[in-house]
């Protein structure tokens, strides 16, 4: 109600509320580093824009006379009930875009009362982004790392931040082949972006020291300095005196930066890998990445607590399922489950939220939206980027003749 009014009385919305000018407002703010890094797929964007063309082949049925005049958005994850059914999904190096990065997305996030789910590889430790949300829900995002230590000490430190889940990502276990940074030649991470959950852990920090003092930084992998580590701490120790090396001294960066690169994830995982959380975590697990349905079916029989349908946004692998298509397959293979189904890659608008919950999500995660809003104005963008998607679901929810998420069922829909 409250855009509108604006609209009305002649002021304009912070930030632009459809896509494409919400994404050329944002890329007008960016480096072009940045916006490489954010707006990016994988490959030549095959399954970036498969994921949008895919919501364009369902088509919303609406029905008319059925009182909307009072709708109900909320709905309950994890016992947990939220305003509506969206999360802010996990981002790391958003610094490449804005300064106080998650940390403005977490104050964001709160304001809205939506779960932010704190990435691996935040810009901020989770305690930080912890500290500006109150009580408002939060969840951590696991990238499983080579050493176990770190994997349990981030568990440990997500739950004394008042994480009310862990999503582990299981579809980047290497990073995609990512053209627009490779031509760059500057991939995030390079001047320690991204890896303030890392700097901020006991167990990392140790590893580190470790590192220092087996004497030459990078022996442990290639027996002697790598030049990308030595471009990369002379780049940092210059560029970088923010987070990052707040609480590190010289020659720190480097063998942090190498540490960050030989651990932060390990190839070989597996389902074994994964059926050990239940000891190590007393959190609700969300698997994300998954889709395929013998994934899904498998992440029920180890009596997981969700999934979320996810290929990353198009920037894992190229020529990927799109995932709306992923979701319409796996959601009728596990409806006889109590697993949570959360929805991302593509979400842009209302309409979509709502399509993808009629055919089987719970919720959805918003993904380069927020970035793209907090790119344009901070935590305020952020917030006001979600916000608009909120406000659209609503109108074409009602619209729609519905008065609550839970009447979003495949009815709604016809193929078109
Ligand atoms: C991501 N994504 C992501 N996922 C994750 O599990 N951990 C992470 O650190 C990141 N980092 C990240 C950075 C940036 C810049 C983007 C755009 C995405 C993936 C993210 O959580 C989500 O799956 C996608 O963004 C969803 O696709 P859309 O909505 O962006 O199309």
């Amino acid at each position: 109600a409250a855009i509108y009014r604006d609209g009305v009385f002649g002021r304009r919305p912070r930030v632009p509320t459809d896509p494409a000018s919400l994404e050329a407002a944002a890329k007008r703010k960016a480096s072009v580093r940045g916006w490489a890094y954010v707006a990016g797929g994988a490959g030549d964007g095959v399954t970036m824009r498969a994921n949008r063309a895919a919501f364009d082949r369902w088509a919303i049925v609406p029905r008319v006379l059925r009182d909307v005049s009072r709708r109900d958005l909320s709905v309950e994850l994890l016992g947990r009930r939220i305003p509506a059914p969206v999360l802010l999904a996990p981002v790391g190096a958003a610094e490449l875009l804005h300064p106080e990065a998650d940390r403005a997305i977490a104050g964001a996030a709160a304001e809205l009362g939506l779960p932010y789910v704190f990435s691996s590889q935040a810009c901020f430790s989770m305690e930080e982004c912890a500290a500006v949300m109150g009580d408002a829900p939060r969840w951590f995002q696991l990238y499983w790392s080579r050493d176990e230590g770190v994997v349990d000490s981030f568990l440990a430190r997500a739950k004394a931040a008042g994480c009310e889940a862990i999503v582990v990502t299981l579809d980047t276990t290497m990073l995609g082949w990512r053209p627009q940074d490779l031509n760059l030649g500057s991939l995030p991470f390079s001047r320690g972006e991204g890896i303030a959950q890392y700097l901020s852990d006991p167990r990392f920090r140790e590893l580190v020291r470790e590192r220092l003092q087996a004497g030459l930084s990078g022996a442990a992998s290639t027996g002697r300095p790598t030049l990308a580590a030595l471009r990369a701490l002379a780049t940092m120790t210059r560029k970088f005196p923010g987070p990052f090396l707040a609480n590190l001294r010289s020659p720190e960066p480097r063998a942090a930066v190498e540490t960050f690169l030989d651990t932060y994830s390990r190839p070989s995982l597996t389902w074994d890998d994964i059926a050990t959380l239940r000891e190590r975590t007393d959190l609700p697990v969300l698997l994300k990445g998954i889709l395929h349905p013998d994934d899904a079916r498998q992440a029920a029989d180890l009596g997981l607590d969700g999934i979320v349908v996810s290929n990353h946004g198009g920037r894992q692998v190229d020529g990927a399922v799109a995932a709306l298509d992923a979701l319409t397959d796996i959601a009728p293979a596990v409806a006889d489950t109590n697993l949570t189904i959360l929805f991302d890659s593509g979400i842009r608008t209302g309409a979509d939220v709502l399509k993808a919950l009629a055919l089987g999500a719970d919720a959805v995660l918003i993904g380069r939206p927020h970035v793209y809003g907090l790119a344009i104005d901070g935590r305020r963008g952020a917030r006001d980027a979600v916000a608009n998607i909120v406000a659209e679901l609503d109108l074409t929810l009602g619209l729609s003749g519905l008065t609550g998420v839970a009447e979003a069922t495949p009815e709604i829909l016809r193929r078109s």
